[in-house]
């Protein structure tokens, strides 16, 4: 590849004329906007320990009441893109969110997309455009651009989740803000319950429903055991995997990321193709090694770790007799909007 001129050959007084009219030569920095063959990134492969993120989580409990917190959220940021930024990748977000018992985070709605991945304990809930959803281990809960969402514990331990937003692709682009509000009413039938076997959707009087998020809550004991059946049913697949989808169109539920849960079997090794998108790896249950690029993380329950896109993943699960289970973020649905999606094998 032809080396190009440098910033420096230019004569100085070139270069301020320039920046006195707002311009920037291209051929200096040509090579950095468009490497060859493969995009620069900045998302470093990075392991958050849950271990020992959660004491200093509780500590925030006792250092700041909700009323200073609206939120209170530890966010897992990724050096390679400065922690200031707040990206685990370069359109991801993660927060690892703390409610205490009898806490509420109160109403709101916002232009990017959430979802949370319940991390531990029991008895909070998140109430989403009107429908209360309980929160257990594992469990997925949409709360999309323009829902009005808020949460509640009435239990009487902790609760964790991981929050995984499209954040700093829709800060980047601008368009990200807030409104509040007051507490929603409750006002429906959990919508997952209209959901509950594949192949099947409500059509009350022959019509289909027409939401964009039809449902909105995924509950891990339903992923688990269709991970499973799939496991035992075919048990020549490789990669034992499932989408999480919109039921009434099979597209991805939700537009910029998109979610999916993985087992591997006792002992398995599992390898992926280098992918444009990066990715996050949470492991809900057992024990998992993500190797790439001379990178080994290892992770033990409820850690999560996040990888750059075009590089081959490895997977494997070292416990001899217990499955492993993984929940994963991607970009995928927003790069095949935009076309830039790509399989490398
Ligand atoms: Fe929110």
């Amino acid at each position: 590849m032809l080396e190009l001129g440098r910033l420096e050959d230019l004569p100085e007084d070139y270069r301020a004329a320039l920046t006195a009219q707002n311009l920037v030569p291209l051929w200096p920095s040509l090579r950095a906007v468009l490497p060859p063959g493969k995009p620069a990134r900045r998302t470093q492969p990075i392991a958050w320990s849950y271990q020992e993120l959660r004491p200093l989580l509780l500590r925030a409990g006792d250092l700041t009441p909700m009323e200073k917190a609206e939120r209170r959220v530890l966010v897992m940021a990724n050096p390679g893109h400065g922690l200031e930024k707040m990206q685990a990748t370069s359109t991801i977000y993660l927060g690892m969110q703390l409610l205490l018992p009898g806490e509420w985070a109160p109403a709101h709605r916002h232009t990017p997309n959430a979802v949370r991945m319940i991390v531990e304990g029991e008895g909070a809930y998140t109430t989403v455009d009107g429908e209360k959803c309980p929160m257990s281990r594992g469990d997925l809960i949409l709360t999309p651009t323009g829902l009005w969402h808020e949460h509640g514990h009435d239990g009487d331990k902790p609760v964790v989740w991981l929050d995984v937003l499209d954040l700093p692709m829709v800060y980047y682009m601008e368009a990200s803000y807030v409104t509040e509000g007051n507490a929603q009413s409750v006002n429906g039938e959990a919508t997952e319950r209209a959901y509950q076997r594949g192949g099947v959707v409500p059509a009350p009087v022959f019509n289909r429903v027409g939401q964009p998020f039809p449902m909105l809550r995924y509950p891990w004991a339903d992923v688990r055991k269709a991970l499973l059946a799939l496991a035992e049913s075919q048990p020549g697949i490789d990669a034992v995997q499932v989408a999480y989808v919109n039921p009434e169109t099979g597209a991805d539920c939700q537009k910029l990321l998109g979610f999916s849960a993985l087992m591997l079997r006792p002992g398995q090794r599992l390898d992926l193709p280098a992918r444009s998108t990066a990715m996050v790896f949470h492991l809900i249950e057992g024990a998992a090694d993500v190797t790439l690029d001379g990178n080994h993380l290892a992770l033990a329950e409820a850690d999560t770790c996040c990888v750059p896109g075009y590089e081959p993943v490895s997977l494997r699960n070292p416990s001899a007799d217990r499955p492993a289970f993984l929940f994963i973020a991607d970009d995928a649905p927003l790069q095949k909007k935009l076309g830039l999606y790509e399989v490398r094998t």
